[in-house]
């Protein structure tokens, strides 16, 4: 009797070792959660300002959040990779990605030839026009009509050279802003008479904001890409994602669950 006692003892004893042993393991090492921590991490640059591409909801908490930030956890989870969100200056994302600072770019950023020569685009995901924003007070429904005024555009943008494009016709004095809120506040406390800014952004300001009017640019659509490092491998995949969810309807659906659509 006694010696089954013994024998059951030390078997629980070594048992119970055994189970330290891996505990004490599991917080040197990579051990615990492997399929989580095995992922290989995307860090992602955005400009957390272009409400609903991008923002910060104060009343839903810190987060960035956004159309973007939904389409790259989509296809990042798809391909297998974990998902950081950065928050950077338009002005600056592409540097960052230079500088090896972050992998990927969802910003609502627009494939341009200048662009190209630093990095590479995926196939275009949404479409947009550039509106020309002013206070309704100013009555400004033309080109012409900004003759002699100030108009407002986020550096590093291709609004930057709408507005340069502009100023070849009327005399218009250009001010760069790094952040869109920045520029509706100049806009409103009277510091530029105008701003070029995306129309799908300016909707949420037009609908809250009774003061802001607009009218859309004839100067052609502005489409929106994720931008990757030259050469990377990933751009493919990105494509053959992009493509599947385009197919499948759940770019659709994201389209309709940050843009609206349905009840319009
Ligand atoms: N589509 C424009 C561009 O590529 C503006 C994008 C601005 N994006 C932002 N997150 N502020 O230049």
């Amino acid at each position: 009797m006694k010696k089954w006692l013994l024998l059951l003892m030390s078997i629980l004893v070594v048992g119970l070792l055994a189970a330290c042993g891996t505990n004490g393991n599991d917080e040197e090492g990579t051990g615990s959660g492997d399929q989580t921590e095995d992922k290989q991490v995307l860090r992602m640059g955005t400009s957390a300002d272009y409400p609903p591409f991008e923002y910060i909801d104060t009343e839903v908490g810190e987060e960035i959040i956004g159309f973007d930030i939904d389409l790259a956890k989509a296809i990042t989870e798809e391909l297998g990779y974990e998902l950081e969100v950065q928050d950077i200056d338009f002005g600056s994302l592409i540097t960052a990605m230079d500088a090896g600072n972050i992998d990927l770019i969802l910003a609502g950023m627009t494939p341009t030839e200048e662009r190209l020569e630093q990095v590479d685009f995926t196939d275009i995901y949404y479409a947009a026009n550039h509106m020309l924003v002013s206070l309704k007070d100013s009555n400004i429904s033309s080109i012409e009509e900004l003759e002699g005024k100030t108009v407002g555009v986020q550096l590093g943008s291709i609004q930057v050279d709408q507005a340069e494009a502009i100023a070849e016709e009327v005399n218009i004095t250009i001010e760069n802003r790094d952040r869109i809120p920045q520029l509706i506040q100049e806009l409103k406390a009277g510091r530029i008479d105008a701003a070029i800014i995306e129309d799908t952004v300016m909707k949420g300001y037009l609908e809250s904001d009774e003061e802001l009017t607009g009218f859309t640019l004839d100067s052609g659509e502005e489409g929106s890409a994720i931008a990757l490092p030259k050469d990377s491998e990933l751009t493919e995949e990105f494509n053959r994602v992009l493509a599947e969810m385009k197919e499948n309807g759940e770019l659709d659906a994201l389209i309709v669950k940050w843009f609206g659509g349905e009840e319009e």
